[in-house]
């Protein structure tokens, strides 16, 4: 479902350039969940952001399900988005003049889908915010708002759901209930789950965990799980 070759990327700095990620390979087969871990600024969501093609990288290759994702211009890259790829960021990004409803319909109605709405209130109801559904993002919790944020990258059914440090701004309480959901959901979409984590034990129930130091990828190979 992912392929990603000898990629590198690079910000430019006044005084040079800053390479963040280096020769990073990595397979992940439709379905897998795989976590990346890694200490703070070692590259994490610069991956992940050249996974959603959000930014171009300095070098190497990408596939996502079989199209080489590098060479597409802007237009061809918020249709992968469209059909392809759910995201669910730190810090949630809802839209903020759209209710919990408006915000899990939004993808659907992108993606040109039938009954938006419909289906948006039944994951609403999956996230246990039924209740909650004509809120505003400002009207909800933290976790009320990721458990929106998580119900919205699902909605259009994505094969790949990326998430970055989706209980970063959480308590531990709230955040461990919004990692169970997380991998229930998923479980039951089958979506393939590039997950970003510094939590190891989080990390842990993914099938294969990776880690990234310095912009070198290595996986660790005692926590696969046998196929
Ligand atoms: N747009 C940018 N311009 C310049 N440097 C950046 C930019 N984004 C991230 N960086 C730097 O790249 C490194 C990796 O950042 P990031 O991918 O956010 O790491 P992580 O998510 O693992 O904490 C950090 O040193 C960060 O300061
Ligand atoms: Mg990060």
């Amino acid at each position: 479902m992912i392929a990603i070759n000898n990629l590198s990327m690079s910000y430019p700095l006044e005084a040079g350039s800053l390479e963040v990620l280096s020769g990073v390979n990595m397979r992940i087969a439709d379905g897998e969940t795989v976590a990346i871990v890694g200490p703070s600024g070692s590259g994490k969501t610069t991956l992940l952001i050249l996974l959603a093609g959000l930014e171009a990288p300095a070098a190497g290759s990408i596939a996502i399900d079989g199209e080489d994702i590098t060479g597409l211009d802007a237009d061809a890259l918020a249709d992968l988005r469209r059909d392809k790829l759910g995201i669910v960021f730190q810090s949630f990004h809802l839209v903020p003049s759209l209710t919990a409803l408006g915000n899990v319909s939004l993808p659907i109605e992108i993606a040109g889908g039938n009954d938006a709405r419909e289906r948006a209130r039944r994951l609403l109801e999956r996230v246990g915010l039924a209740e909650r559904a004509q809120h505003y993002p400002s009207q909800l919790s933290g976790g009320e708002q990721q458990r929106v944020a998580i119900a919205r990258a699902l909605a259009h059914s994505p094969n790949v759901l990326l998430a970055d440090e989706p209980t970063g701004n959480l308590d531990l309480k709230t955040g461990a209930k919004i990692i169970e959901m997380l991998f229930e959901l998923n479980a039951e979409t089958g979506s393939t789950m590039v997950l970003v984590t510094h939590d190891t034990e989080i990390a842990r129930r993914c099938q294969r965990v990776f880690y990234l130091d310095d912009g070198k990828l290595v996986e660790d190979s005692q926590h696969a799980v046998p196929a």
